[in-house]
């Protein structure tokens, strides 16, 4: 493998968990162990535990789990690799030089690095030809949309030149002349090849660029807009290794420095970088498309509360409500920012300068406000039936308040605004609340019993049939992952009973789990969970992590555990041999019933 010998654990040993992930959550003592609130789920109590003596990490509540390198790829979400390099960065340790073999992915597979690095240097291509002939008309463009030229630098604005109207290559001749090889390039999405003569082709041609850069600082993708009216309005790079559309933000590089008290989400490049400029450096932008569950998820770390300065059209309206849903989800209060008599940001700042533009944000209205005005708009309250329909909206949406205060404060507006009394409004809200809570009674129930069922298991489906063997399995797992030196035990014969093999274990998941790590022993001759990196998703590594976590407690013989705990395995997989065998063709039970009528006879 390719980190040098004892990398990981120097790495362990200067980055202590509880230190790490301090930084990101309050954390109390409790014995031995420390814990505070779930970075990765809403909670009020906490069950996000840092144990210390096993490196790791558990919560209780969502099932995150893992070591210092899976808290960083889910805190700064960051591939295995990258995540590393972080906390190298973090302790001053150097990165081994062969980070390559490292990244996951096959042999063909273009590293992420290397697409990186083409991204900077096209990044930086595009941006000189601003200052060249080629770039004239870049230039006059982007500066006839306000932005001068610190804005332009600040956010790496470039141009792509016209290649096919200047027949020049200079794009290709550059970036090869770098070391850039064909297949680097079109992985990056910054070439393609044509069909007709197989020849490769800058992909963005003719268009101002907006460099999408990552947390870290690198620029991960790009967008490209044309300088008139002509189709489509924008090019992007599609995903690649090192971007993922779904998962970034625009400017969230700049603005998660300064978003603390607030983040102002945008629809387009335009809008953040004309928001930056006019002094509010809080400002990001999804890359073309609604916003996702994870880019919500990805907000909440940085922020509590979201101000949505969308476009005031009726797509951008649906938008905007969609977006307070989700975000309402991942726990961040959001605003809408009503901008009259500008379609959008930009324009609305270029119209009425920034300090108006301020002025709106702190008088945005609260997202409740804003739900009940469109309730309020979409019914005519003259109509008898209209206005019963509307109040049934609205008491709807006042259940959904938390807090009695809150209930308090709304109702008796609504009731004032709907000409109801304020008793009968709260009488019916109070209602729903009960129906409602009586419904998720019911829900969390079915899920409890459905969970210890181990029913609807994603990581491991076989759990659900084979409970026993899988508790056994999981058993086993967790001694070998917390004391690795117990495998040569554990292989070995004993008292005429073969050792443990892959064989043994019936579940897929924890077969999996186990052949791993002994291709570790075997490959390294030690284990490290930073390993799981290589070969498990986030959501595996929790669940591994719990199979270790519940075991730390028991640590006296844990060779006898183990044993006792194979002998459990091996039973139940001699029972599902016999299941097996039971389960025969209705030919063979025909025959097995005859043979045994034959003999009673
Ligand atoms: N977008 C896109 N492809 C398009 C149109 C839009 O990817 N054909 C994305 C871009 O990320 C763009 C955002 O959607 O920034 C918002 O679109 P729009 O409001 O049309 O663009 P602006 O960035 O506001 O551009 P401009 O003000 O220059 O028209
Ligand atoms: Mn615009």
């Amino acid at each position: 493998m390719a980190l040098p010998d004892g990398f990981l654990e120097d790495l362990k040993f200067r980055n202590p968990v509880e230190d790490v992930i301090s930084s990101y959550v309050s954390l109390k003592r409790a014995g031995s162990n420390l814990v505070g609130l779930c970075p990765f789920h809403n909670e009020k109590s906490p069950s996000f535990t840092v144990f210390p003596a096993t490196r790791g990490f558990y919560c209780f509540g969502c099932g995150a789990g893992g070591d210092v390198i899976s808290f960083v790829m889910k805190a700064e979400n960051l591939d295995y690799i990258s995540a590393v390099e972080h906390l190298c960065k973090r302790a001053g340790i150097e990165m081994p030089q062969s980070d390559y073999e490292l990244r996951r992915g096959t042999e063909n597979d273009v590293k992420k690095s290397r697409i990186i690095a083409a991204n900077r240097d096209a990044a930086r291509f595009y941006h000189e030809m601003l200052s060249r002939p080629e770039g004239r008309e870049g230039l006059a463009y982007l500066r006839s949309r306000g932005l001068t030229d610190a804005v332009i630098r600040h956010f790496g604005l470039g141009f792509a030149p016209d290649e096919f109207a200047l027949k020049k290559n200079l794009f290709l001749d550059h970036m090869k002349s770098l070391g850039y090889t064909e297949r680097e390039l079109m992985a990056a999405f910054l070439c393609g090849k044509s069909q007709k003569n197989g020849r490769l082709y800058p992909y963005f041609r003719n268009r101002v660029m907006f460099p999408v850069i990552d947390i870290n600082g690198e620029v991960v993708a790009f967008g490209g807009r044309v300088m008139d009216d002509s189709k489509p309005k924008y090019l992007n790079t599609s995903d690649t290794p090192a971007f993922k559309k779904s998962r970034t933000l625009f400017a969230l590089n700049f603005a998660r420095h300064s978003c603390a008290d607030r983040l102002i989400l945008c629809e387009g490049y335009m809008d953040v970088i004309a928001v930056h400029a006019a002094g509010l450096p809080c400002a990001v932008a999804t890359l073309g498309t609604a916003i996702t569950s994870d880019q919500a998820r990805i907000m909440a770390r940085y922020t509590k509360e979201v101000v949505i300065a969308y476009d005031m059209d009726d797509a951008g309206r649906r938008a905007a409500e969609k977006a307070i849903a989700l975000l309402d989800s991942v726990g961040i209060r959001s605003k809408i920012l009503k901008l009259n008599g500008a379609k959008d940001p930009d324009e609305f700042i270029r119209k009425n300068g920034a300090d108006a533009f301020r002025l709106r944000l702190d008088d945005s209205e609260n997202q409740f406000d804003y739900r009940c005005a469109v309730v309020i708009q979409s019914h005519d309250l003259t109509d008898f039936n209209d206005r019963m329909a509307c109040i049934s909206e609205l008491t709807q949406l006042l259940s959904t308040l938390h807090t009695d205060v809150e209930r308090e404060v709304y109702i008796g507006r609504l009731a004032e605004r709907l000409e109801v009394s304020r008793e009968s409004l709260k009488s019916d809200v109070q209602r729903l609340r009960k129906r409602q809570e009586k419904t998720k009674e019911k829900e969390a129930f079915r899920r409890e019993v459905q969970k210890t069922a181990g029913w609807g298991d994603r990581i491991n489906p076989d759990r659900g049939r084979m409970r026993r063997a899988a508790a056994a399995e999981e058993a086993i797992l967790g001694m070998l992952l917390l004391f690795p030196e117990l495998f040569s035990d554990a292989r070995a014969p004993f008292g005429g009973v073969p050792g443990i093999t892959e064989d043994d274990f019936l579940t897929s998941f924890n077969r999996r789990v186990f052949t791993f790590f002994a291709q570790c022993m075997d490959a390294r001759g030690r284990f490290d969970m930073g390993y799981l990196g290589e070969a498990f998703s986030e959501e595996e590594i929790g669940r591994i992590a719990g199979m270790q976590v519940t075991r730390a407690a028991l640590t006296d013989n844990g060779t006898a555990e183990l044993r006792s705990n194979l002998a459990a395995l091996r039973e139940e997989g001699a029972k599902q041999r016999l299941l097996e065998q039971e389960s025969l063709s209705n030919e063979d039970l025909a025959a097995l019933i005859r043979e045994k009528r034959g003999k009673q006879q």
